[in-house]
C-alpha cells in the first residue's frame, strides 16, 4: 500500500484497504471538474480521494454528508459526533486544501450544482430508493468521461447492487472494475448522453 494511505487507514471506518487504494488511484486520474463523495462519516474514503487528488491534479473533493442521526442497512449508527471527528481527521491528515464538506443530504443539493463531476463515489444510504435517487440527482452533473463507483455493490440485499444492474441494463453504462465490494462504471463511449437512467 502507498505510504500516503497509512494514516488514511487509521481513520475509523469500514471501507477496506483495497477500496481505499482503488479510490486513491481513481482520484489521481481526474484532471478537471470535481470529485464527489456521497456518505463520508469520519472521512476514511474522503481522505483517500483527497490524497489521490493532492498527488495529482489538486481537484476539489466535495464530501456530501449530513452528519445527522442515521442507521444504515447494516445497522451502523451515524450522527453528529462524526462531524467533529471528520474535521479532526481532515485537519490531522492535512487534506483540507482539497476537501470541502457539504453538510447536507445528497439529494437536496444537486439542483443548482455548478461543477462538472469527474468521479462520483456513492457510499451513503444504501436503501434502493435512496441510491437510485442519489444517482438520478447527480447524473445531469457528470462529465461524459465520469466514473461512477458504488460501495457494497455485490450484495443483492442492498440498493447499490440493483442500481448498478439497472445502469448496465440501460445500455449507457458499462462495468469497468470490480474491486472488493465495489463496482466502478463508465459511460459506453460513442453514445448520445442522456440523463435518463432507464432509457437506452
Ligand atoms: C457507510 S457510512 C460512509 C463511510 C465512509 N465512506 C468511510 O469511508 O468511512 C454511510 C454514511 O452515509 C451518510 N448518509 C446517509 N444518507 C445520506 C445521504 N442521503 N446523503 C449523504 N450521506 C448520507 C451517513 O450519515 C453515513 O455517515
Amino acid at each position: 500500500m502507498d505510504p500516503a494511505l497509512d494514516a488514511v487507514m487509521k481513520i475509523e471506518g469500514s471501507t477496506s484497504a483495497e477500496v481505499i487504494e482503488h479510490l486513491f488511484e481513481l482520484a489521481q486520474e481526474i484532471r478537471d471538474g470535481c470529485i464527489v463523495e456521497v456518505g463520508s462519516c469520519r472521512g476514511r474514503s474522503t481522505a483517500a480521494l483527497a490524497r489521490g487528488s493532492q498527488r495529482a491534479h489538486k481537484i476539489p473533493v466535495y464530501a456530501v454528508e449530513p452528519h445527522e442521526n442515521f442507521r444504515g442497512i447494516y445497522n451502523g449508527v451515524f450522527g453528529e459526533k462524526d462531524r467533529i471527528a471528520f474535521f479532526e481527521n481532515m485537519l490531522k491528515l492535512g487534506v483540507l486544501d482539497v476537501v470541502r464538506l457539504v453538510n447536507l443530504d445528497s439529494r437536496y443539493i444537486t439542483r443548482a450544482w455548478p461543477i462538472p463531476v469527474g468521479l462520483l463515489w456513492i457510499d451513503g444510504d444504501h436503501r434502493y430508493q435512496v441510491v437510485r435517487s442519489d444517482v438520478l440527482s447527480w447524473l445531469p452533473h457528470l462529465r461524459p468521461d465520469a466514473k461512477l463507483v458504488f460501495d457494497d455493490a455485490n450484495d443483492p440485499r442492498a440498493g447499490p447492487y440493483h442500481v448498478v444492474e439497472e445502469l448496465v441494463r440501460s445500455g449507457q453504462w458499462e462495468r469497468r472494475e470490480e474491486i472488493a465490494e465495489t463496482k466502478t462504471l463508465a459511460r459506453i463511449s460513442n453514445l448520445a448522453i442522456t440523463t435518463d437512467l432507464y432509457t437506452s
